[in-house]
């Protein structure tokens, strides 16, 4: 089932258990605008190249909406229509005053120049600059983008509409970046693990992770759980999979990942299948680098008791159904990594206040923020007596229905 149909297939089943109305659950589903741009810049070589740029706008009942850009050249339609409304549900989850929204371009950023790049982020950002805004839609970096982009985009922005941070977050530190966003998602994860674990009379410590993905989120997840006692038993990223039983030594990985671009030929570990490791035996299991990868295939072989998706919509839903037989418990994307977009907020209200907080302060708020919204989706549990992807699927729907009546926008 691709990203969509899995996406919509949620939604859905969160609405029956509301008892939502069929017509605003309709209107729920349909996107407040998508926005397709042609983006046409002068390469190095003086030829001219052109590429499509689009943004999906889900939704903006309860604020403006939010979301990454990414640039990779398959972009998916409806694989950004699906991450915009996850973008909706999610920043209701988090109780933080947005909606959601997704967009990019279609290109190869490996294959542009720095300064091909910034000619295309800046003709990209000309072609939008009335449709976003810091009180309409604030963009974030994605796949292929970091905060350089965010950067060009501030600064073209700032050109139409005078100087404008808060327009996009994710920011270097020194143009209104938040200090602690760069280790939120990552952060927001052990936060939520905590939670989760707690509520089952269990702590980190003692208990034996494997992550897939060691890029921004599964790195920091793994430093941060690890320096709470967790035995991060075997990682994999695109160079490959490494497992010792005795525990990573995730320090001496994290040198050896920044040396050679990627965690292949760690000393203090053995070469494992890449396919085999969610399958690998442990607690705690984190996928923190693809979609759909835990599908029909390997849903049955999989050991974990705990499942915290880190990475956006991991879990396809046959394998939901099979893991619930199994007894897994899933902490679903939608809350277990929320923490990078709050932090983003707590960078919006930042660059609006004109006032910088420091690390300590946004890992606290974070910590609030990401304690009170696994409460909040487990009182959806009970409420609807369901799992906690439809605890966290009926806490964001209700709250973006609630709005939307109170706004008197329903059919
Ligand atoms: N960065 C954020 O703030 C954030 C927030 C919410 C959700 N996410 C989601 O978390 C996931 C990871 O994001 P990120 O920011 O860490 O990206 P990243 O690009 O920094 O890291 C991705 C990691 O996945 C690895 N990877 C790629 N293909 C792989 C494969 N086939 N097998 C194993 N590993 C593979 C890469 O080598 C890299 O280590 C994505 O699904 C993203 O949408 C990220």
């Amino acid at each position: 089932m691709n990203a969509l149909a899995a996406t919509n297939r949620n939604f859905k089943l969160a609405a029956r258990l509301l008892g939502l109305d069929s017509k605003l659950e309709k209107s729920l589903l349909i996107p407040f605008r998508e926005i397709k741009v042609e983006c046409t810049i002068p390469k190095d070589d003086g030829s001219l190249a052109s590429f499509v740029g689009f943004r999906v706008q889900h939704d903006n009942a309860r604020g403006p909406m939010k979301g990454g850009i990414r640039y990779h050249p398959e972009v998916d339609p409806d694989e950004v229509n699906a991450l915009a409304q996850l973008m909706t549900w999610k920043t209701a989850v988090a109780n933080i005053p947005y909606g959601g929204a997704k967009g990019g371009i279609g290109c190869s950023p490996s294959d542009l120049s720095n300064s091909e790049l910034e000619r295309l982020t800046r003709v990209f950002t000309q072609k939008i600059h009335d449709l976003i805004g810091i009180h309409t839609d604030v963009p974030a970096p994605d796949m292929g983008t970091n905060p350089q982009t965010m950067a060009w985009i501030l600064d073209e922005y700032s050109k139409f509409h005078g100087y404008s941070p808060a327009v996009v977050t994710g920011k270097p530190i020194d143009l209104g970046g938040s200090l602690g966003r760069d280790a939120a998602t990552g952060r927001g994860v052990l936060f939520a693990t905590e939670a989760l674990l707690k509520e089952h009379g269990k702590s980190i410590a003692g208990q034996c992770f494997v992550i897939q993905g060691f890029g921004n989120v599964g790195s920091w997840a793994a430093k941060l759980i690890n320096e709470q006692g967790g035995k991060i038993v075997a990682v994999s990223d695109i160079t490959g999979a490494i497992k010792n039983k005795n525990g990573l030594d995730i320090a001496s990985l994290l040198k050896h990942v920044k040396e050679n671009r990627g965690v292949k030929g760690f000393n203090d570990a053995r070469s494992i299948d890449p396919d085999s490791i969610l399958v690998e035996d442990c607690d705690v299991l984190i996928p923190a680098a693809l979609g759909g990868v835990i599908n029909r295939d390997n849903a049955n072989n999989i050991k974990a008791k705990y499942i915290i998706e880190a990475a956006n919509h991991p879990t396809d839903p046959e394998a939901d159904e099979i893991l619930a037989k199994k007894g897994v418990v899933i902490l679903p994307d939608i809350y277990a990594n929320s923490g990078g977009v709050t932090v983003s907020y707590f960078e919006w209200v930042q660059n609006i206040q004109g006032f910088m907080w420091d690390e300590d302060k946004v890992n606290a708020e974070l910590k609030t923020y990401m304690t009170r919204g696994f409460k909040d989706v487990k009182d959806m549990c009970k409420t609807h007596n369901c799992d906690l992807r439809m605890g966290a699927f009926t806490l964001g729907v209700n709250r973006v229905a609630r709005a939307t009546a109170l706004r008197g926008w329903e059919a």
